[in-house]
C-alpha cells in the first residue's frame, strides 16, 4: 500500500518523526561560520554525549533517507577515519579541558560497514582524541544483519558496547523485498545468534510496519520472531516514504493515503498490544522495553539539557544556544560529493549550518522531547529550569492537544499524552514546532 505521493495530509497521524527538535531540515548556512571554541565557551560540559556518524552501507534500502552512501571505493573508509580523527582533535580543542562524556553512540548509515580493525580505530578515536572512557559509559552501536559479523561484534563487545541495535525491519522475506531491503530471514536469525553470543547487555531490534502487503497477522509473526530472542528493546517504526528514496522515486500505484494511514494505525495498535501482553513497557510511540531488563542509557545524560558533540559528516551537535551540522543530502551523487568534501577538509574548527536556540526554542524542545515520551513532562523539572509551566508558555498548542483527546488526565506532577495521543505522536510533535522552524522546514528542498 505504498502511496505515490509523499506529502502527508493535514490529518495524517504520520506527519513527521520528531527524534530531535528542530529537525535538521530547518538548519541554514551560518554566514559568520562561528568558531566552535566560541560556541562551546561557558557551556555545561560535565555530561556530554558523543555521536560518531559512519555514512556507509552495503545496500541502499528503498525506504531509507538517512545520510549514507552505498559501498566505498578503495581507501575511502581509511580517508574517512583520517578526517574523523582530524575533526576529533580540533573539536576536543574547542571544548573545555575538563569536558566529560557520559554517553556515546556510533550511528549511520551502518557503523558495522567498517571492518573489525576499522572499528578498533573508531573506538580509539573516541577514547584517545575525545577522551571518552567507552567501557565506563553507555555505548550504543547500530548494525545491519549482514555486517554484524563475529569479528566486528567481538571488537564492539570488548570495547564496551552496552547496546547493539540491529536493523531487521521484517522477518518475512516477502515484506523485506517489498520495502526494498535485500535480506533473507536466515541471515537475520544467524546475525541475532551472533549478537546474543557476543553478550551485549542490551539488544535492540528495529522493525517497520506499514509495508505493502503487511497484515496484522504477518506483523505479529515478525514481532514473535523477534521476541524469541528476548530483546531488551524493540523499536517499531511506521514506514515513511520520503522524497528521493527508492520507494519515493518509484512509488508503485497503491492505496490512497487514508487507507495507508489506517493500515499503519491498525498495525501500531496490534504491535503495541502484543508487546504489552508479552511483558514489555511502552517508552514512547516507537520504543518498547522488556520489563526489568537492563537499561542501555540510564546515565547522567539528560537529552533535554546536556550538550551533544557529533563527529562525522552527517552528525549534528548541540550547545545550549546553537544546533549545528555539516551539509547533508539523500540523493546518491550529493551524498558522495559531501563525503568527498569532508574527507578533504583540513579545517573543522567552525560550524557551517545551524539553528539558533532562543529561549522559546529551548522551551519548545524540552516540551517536545519530554511529552513524546510515555513518562511525559516532569512539571517540577520544567518549573525549575524555566520558572514557568508548559500551560503558561504554550497555551494554544496544549489546548488543541487537549481538545483532540491527546492529553491524559493530569497525573501527579506530570503532563502526559493519552494512549491515543501517543499513537498520534508524529502529529503531536509537529504541532509544537515554532512558526520559524516550521517555515524553514517547509522551505527546505530535498537534495
Ligand atoms: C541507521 S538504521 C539502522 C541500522 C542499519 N543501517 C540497518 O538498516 O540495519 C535506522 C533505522 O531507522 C528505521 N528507518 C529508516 N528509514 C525509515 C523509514 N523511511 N520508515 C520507517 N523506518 C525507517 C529503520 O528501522 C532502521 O533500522
Ligand atoms: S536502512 Fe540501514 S542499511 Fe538500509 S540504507 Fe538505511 S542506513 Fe543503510
Amino acid at each position: 500500500m505504498t502511496p505515490t505521493s509523499t506529502t502527508a495530509t493535514a490529518e495524517s497521524p504520520y506527519q513527521s518523526y520528531v527524534y530531535a527538535y528542530p529537525h535538521k531540515t530547518a538548519y541554514r548556512p551560518l554566514p559568520e561560520r562561528p568558531r566552535l571554541a566560541e560556541l562551546w565557551r561557558g557551556e555545561k560540559q560535565d555530561a556530554l554525549s558523543l555521536y560518531l556518524h559512519v555514512p556507509f552501507c552495503e545496500v541502499r534500502c528503498g525506504f531509507c533517507n538517512l545520510f549514507t552512501r552505498i559501498g566505498s571505493p578503495e581507501g575511502l573508509t581509511t580517508a574517512y577515519l583520517d578526517a574523523l580523527e582530524r575533526q576529533a582533535a580540533q573539536v576536543r580543542e574547542a571544548l573545555a579541558p575538563g569536558a566529560r562524556f557520559a554517553l556515546a553512540a556510533f550511528g549511520g548509515g551502518t557503523p558495522t560497514y567498517l571492518s573489525a580493525a576499522e572499528l578498533e580505530r573508531l573506538c580509539d578515536i573516541a577514547e584517545s582524541r575525545m577522551g571518552v572512557d567507552l567501557r565506563a559509559v553507555p555505548l550504543s552501536v547500530e548494525a545491519s544483519p549482514d555486517t554484524a559479523t563475529a569479528d566486528r561484534l567481538r571488537v564492539l563487545a570488548e570495547r564496551g558496547t552496552t547496546r547493539l541495535s540491529l536493523g531487521v525491519q521484517s522477518f518475512l522475506d516477502g515484506e523485506a523485498k517489498a520495502a526494498v531491503r535485500p535480506q533473507k530471514r536466515a541471515a537475520v536469525e544467524a546475525a541475532l545468534e551472533r549478537v546474543r553470543a557476543a553478550g551485549f547487555p542490551v539488544l535492540n531490534v528495529d522493525l517497520i510496519y506499514g509495508i505493502e502487503g503487511q497484515t496484522p497477522a504477518s506483523w505479529v509473526a515478525s514481532l514473535d520472531a523477534a521476541l524469541r530472542w528476548r530483546p531488551e528493546e524493540l523499536y517499531l517504526y511506521p514506514l515513511y516514504v520520503r522524497p528521493l528514496t527508492g520507494l519515493g522515486r518509484h512509488g508503485a500505484a497503491g492505496a490512497a493515503e487514508p487507507a495507508w494511514d489506517a493500515q499503519r494505525l491498525a498495525l501500531y495498535r496490534a504491535g503495541r498490544d502484543h508487546l504489552l501482553a508479552e511483558g514489555y513497557e511502552q517508552v514512547s510511540m516507537r520504543m518498547f522495553r522488556r520489563a526489568g531488563a537492563a537499561r542501555a542509557s540510564a546515565g547522567e545524560y539528560a537529552c533535554q539539557t546536556d550538550g551533544m558533540v557529533g563527529l562525522g559528516c552527517g552528525a549534528r551537535s548541540y550547545t545550549s544556544r546553537l544546533h549545528y551540522s555539516f551539509d547533508y543530502a539523500v540523493d546518491a551523487r550529493e551524498v558522495r560529493r559531501i563525503i568527498d568534501d569532508y574527507v578533504a577538509a583540513p579545517d573543522f574548527s567552525r560550524a557551517e549550518l545551524g539553528w539558533e536556540m532562543t529561549d522559546e526554542e529551548t522551551r519548545r524542545r524540552h516540551l517536545v522531547q519530554s511529552l513524546l515520551q510515555g513518562e511525559g513532562v516532569d512539571l517540577a523539572a520544567y518549573r525549575e529550569r524555566f520558572g514557568s509551566t508548559p500551560e503558561l508558555d504554550f497555551p494554544a498548542e496544549l489546548a488543541e492537544l487537549a481538545a483532540r483527546g491527546w492529553l491524559a488526565d493530569p497525573a501527579a506532577g506530570r503532563l502526559l499524552l493519552s494512549p491515543e495521543g501517543l499513537a498520534w505522536s508524529d502529529a503531536v510533535g509537529p504541532r509544537l514546532f515554532s512558526a520559524a522552524a516550521r517555515a524553514a522546514m517547509a522551505e527546505y528542498e530535498a537534495k
